[in-house]
């Protein structure tokens, strides 16, 4: 959870006071063409075996991005370095131009003040209602009045449907719930970049088509650009514009595109049959 934070925003002390809603959501700099993430030439892996070698991609402001993969091949992995959790064997990552591998420091604190992140093992703490979930960040990472933080965290947690629920503790509400307040906290500090690492896991195909619908709301509504790790058919064709599929055996990516052109265009026989595999048609 320490990491989960310090990957989430800024020091104490941070000058910048994030406040809710879309106007001050949108900085400037989101409507130019360059890509908001750079990912160039990157080499990533635990020890001496990398499990990507001179991966490069880009992530385009606004978008939803998702990162696909079988189980092992290094989605968690590839996530964390996009957030400058892991040191990369070699490479850069550039958030907004800057490069997250190479900074230190404030420069650094600077970039983590963009992103927010959701972990796939990311729970709410438990003892905590869902409003203090959410508010943590900001207590962490601002000099906001408490009376603030309280505003802002239930801001946040209306624009995922929970206004209703700031007082309830995690057990006290659904599993698709929490997973809400834990974008809602994810998006406390007002991030440019949102990083969701299998948000539905765990959920079933209604919740988890309904989580889609509030990625896509989210995006569309706050220009908030996602980076979504997931290996969820439904959800990929749901919402993705543009994915990677990285592979294992390759040690890098097999696939880049709009899925619904790589399902029935791709010359690679084990991408079609993934995004072939048992699809289905969203429920709406
Ligand atoms: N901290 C770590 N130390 C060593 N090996 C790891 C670590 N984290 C993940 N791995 C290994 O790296 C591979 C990729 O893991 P991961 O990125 O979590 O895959 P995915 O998210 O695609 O399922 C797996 O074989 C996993 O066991
Ligand atoms: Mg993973």
């Amino acid at each position: 959870m320490e990491r989960e934070t310090s990957a989430a925003g800024p020091p104490q002390g941070a000058r910048s006071a994030p406040v809710g809603g879309s106007a001050a959501a949108k900085p400037q700099a989101w409507g130019d063409q360059h890509p908001i993430i750079r990912v160039r030439d990157l080499t990533v892996g635990y020890g001496d075996v990398p499990l990507l070698e001179h991966v490069s991609f880009d992530v385009r402001p606004g978008e939803i991005f998702v990162i696909l993969g079988g189980s092992g091949s290094g989605k968690s992995t590839l996530l964390k370095h996009m957030i400058g959790l892991d040191e990369p064997i070699g490479g850069s990552v550039l958030i907004d131009g800057a490069d997250i591998v190479a900074a230190r420091g404030d420069a650094r604190r600077a970039i983590l003040r963009k992103i927010g992140v959701m972990y796939q093992s990311g729970a709410l703490f438990g003892s905590m209602t869902l409003a203090q979930n959410v508010r943590l960040p900001l207590e962490e990472y601002t000099d906001l009045t408490s009376d603030e933080i309280e505003l802002i965290a239930r801001m946040k947690l209306s624009l995922v449907g929970l206004a209703l629920f700031t007082g309830h503790l995690p057990a006290e509400v659904s599993g698709g719930m929490q997973k809400r307040a834990a974008i809602a906290r994810a998006m406390a500090l007002d991030p440019m970049i949102l990083f969701l690492d299998e948000p539905s896991a765990g959920l079933d195909p209604i919740t988890s088509a309904e989580l889609d619908a509030l990625i896509k709301r989210l995006s569309r509504n706050l220009g908030v650009t996602f980076v979504v790790v997931t290996h969820e058919l439904p959800s990929i064709f749901a919402i993705a514009d543009r994915v990677i599929m990285i592979d294992r055996r390759v040690k890098g990516i097999i696939a880049e595109g709009d899925p619904r052109k790589l399902r029935t265009e791709s010359t690679d026989p084990w991408v079609r049959q993934f995004f072939n595999r048992e699809a289905e048609p969203q429920p709406t």
